[in-house]
């Protein structure tokens, strides 16, 4: 498994590697309507256009995506960041793949520049994050909406 730059000639595997990742893993945890809002937000279009904003990653298994993530400035802030768009298909998960997607967004520039980094984390991923060192920003437990948990990590 190795992890690279994203490409614009990966959107469409991309966009169907969190499609599927949505329908099996977050469907537990949303309403049918929730998750296909959020694919068709992470259209391969929507992953260009992202991606001129964001450095975007995959996770390769050979030629096979199995994983992406993204970081970002936040609301083009020079000393925030955010972390976007983190996905682990379903058979992969669990073997650490989520973790090297982190490793490697931590060794992005966008990273570190950044005093703070934040994450907008679904239920699901919640306590994969904490794992990852990232706590509740301000202190709040609750999800908004109950929706979204926001997390955050110093450096
Ligand atoms: C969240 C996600 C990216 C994690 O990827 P992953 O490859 O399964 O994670 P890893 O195997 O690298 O796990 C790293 C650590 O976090 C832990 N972890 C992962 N998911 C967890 C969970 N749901 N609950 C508790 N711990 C979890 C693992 O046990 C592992 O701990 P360890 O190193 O002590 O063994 C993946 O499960 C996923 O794509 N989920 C659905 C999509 C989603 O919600 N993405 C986030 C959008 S904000």
């Amino acid at each position: 498994m190795r992890i690279r730059p994203f490409t614009n000639d990966d959107a469409e595997e991309t966009a169907q590697m969190i499609a599927k990742t949505l329908r099996i893993s977050n469907s537990k945890d949303y309403p049918e309507q929730y998750i296909e809002f959020n694919i068709a937000s992470h259209s391969a279009d929507e992953l260009i256009k992202a991606a001129n904003e964001r450095h975007m990653y995959v996770a390769c298994d050979g030629e096979r995506i199995i994983g992406t993530g993204g970081i970002a400035g936040y609301w083009g802030s020079l000393t925030e960041s955010i972390l976007l768009t983190i996905f682990v298909l379903p058979e992969y998960q669990g073997n650490g793949v989520g973790r090297k997607i982190i490793g490697a967004l931590e060794k992005d520039e966008y990273f570190l520049r950044a005093k703070r980094i934040e994450i907008p984390s679904s239920l699901t991923a919640v306590e994969f994050y904490r794992k990852m060192g990232y706590d509740y920003k301000n202190g709040i437990t609750e999800p908004e909406d109950g929706m979204m948990y926001r997390l955050e990590k110093f450096r």
